[in-house]
């Protein structure tokens, strides 16, 4: 059996024997897997790796300026920041059913960073953050033995538009490997071993139409419920945990008056592969921290739900 140090030299010599000193090309999302793969590529090549970040405007709060503090200013990574809120958002304004969404963050994500790439001269090579229970799975899904039942959209999608040559370096690596090496390489444990974060974003996370301001305030609501997971150590007791926005307006009071805002629920699930999940059974003091903080500190909330389904029926996200 390998040691994390022995797969961290071998993946090196492997990335250097394959590309030689052509340039690379990275989407960097902030995940585990891409993470680990710009580190593992800068320790291989250095300058010839280039990053980009797009920031589609549904990430959790200060996503886009902990990446940036991580890569560009600790490690010296080369990456490029590229916010594209706006026209994210301007292509979702509208636009209702799950699966069309989750197409538009998509194909406007690959449109982004096509034009990123674009301005970048000579680049050979496109890094993907792929690993081995992805490769099964796409085979899989090739093949019709299993159902693909939502567009994932960040495995795939970019090579052909591209015309690059692909480098994966982790893709016949599992996850807790992927994390050990992530370690082996400086990477920080709160990285390494955070929850996943779906490709879509809050873009799922949002129900219906997805606008700005509701995005806000999911985000304001996410960061409080992550806080306290972290302030009560059940973050790493549970595998994901996040708030989810309801565009419905349900009543509250404040002094005399009545107001109607809207409803944040709460979804923290403990699972080994995300195919069936149990919802996790936080203890009533958080939730009620949580609670009463979102509910006080975010205008425009007045009432905050916890999810108690389970996977299967339930899926994990509510789009
Ligand atoms: P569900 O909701 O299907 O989620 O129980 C299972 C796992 O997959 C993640 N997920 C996604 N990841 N793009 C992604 O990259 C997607 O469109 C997507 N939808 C769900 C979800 O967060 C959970 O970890």
């Amino acid at each position: 059996l390998w040691t994390p140090a022995e797969i961290v030299e071998d993946a090196i010599q492997q990335i250097r024997d394959k590309v030689g000193s052509d340039k690379v090309l990275l989407g960097l999302s902030g995940g585990v897997d891409s993470s680990v793969t710009a580190a593992l590529l800068h320790r291989a090549i250095g300058d010839q790796l280039t990053c980009v970040f797009v920031d589609n405007g549904l990430l959790r709060l200060n996503e886009g300026k902990q990446v940036m503090d991580m890569f560009a200013r600790n490690m010296g990574v080369n990456v490029i920041h590229h916010n594209a809120e706006d026209r994210f958002l301007s292509r979702l304004e509208g636009v209702q059913d799950p699966e069309e969404k989750r197409r538009l963050i998509g194909n406007t994500f690959i449109e982004v960073f096509d034009e990123e790439a674009a301005t970048i001269t000579d680049v050979d090579w496109l890094a993907q953050g792929t690993i081995y229970p992805d490769v099964v799975e796409s085979a899989q899904s090739r093949s019709g033995k299993a159902t693909v039942i939502k567009s994932h959209h960040n495995v795939g999608g970019l090579p052909e538009t591209m015309k690059l040559k692909l480098v994966e370096p982790l893709r016949e690596l599992f996850k807790d490997e992927v994390r050990k090496i992530g370690l082996e390489l400086g990477l920080p444990y709160d990285m390494v071993y955070r929850h996943p974060f779906p490709g879509p974003g809050l873009g799922v996370r949002i129900l219906g139409e997805v606008r700005k301001n509701y995005a806000d305030m999911l985000r304001e609501a996410d960061a409080i419920f992550l806080e306290e997971l972290h302030r009560y150590d059940w973050y790493h007791h549970t595998s994901q945990a996040f708030a989810v926005f309801l565009p419905v307006k349900s009543v509250g009071v404040v002094g005399d008056a009545r107001r109607y805002e809207y409803v944040i629920a709460l979804r923290a699930v403990e699972t080994l592969d995300f195919m069936t999940a149990r919802w996790a059974h936080l203890p009533y003091e958080l939730l009620e921290t949580v609670s009463s903080r979102i509910i006080n500190e975010i205008p425009g909330i007045s009432r905050v739900t916890y999810d108690v389904s389970s996977k299967p029926p339930a899926t994990i996200e509510w789009e």
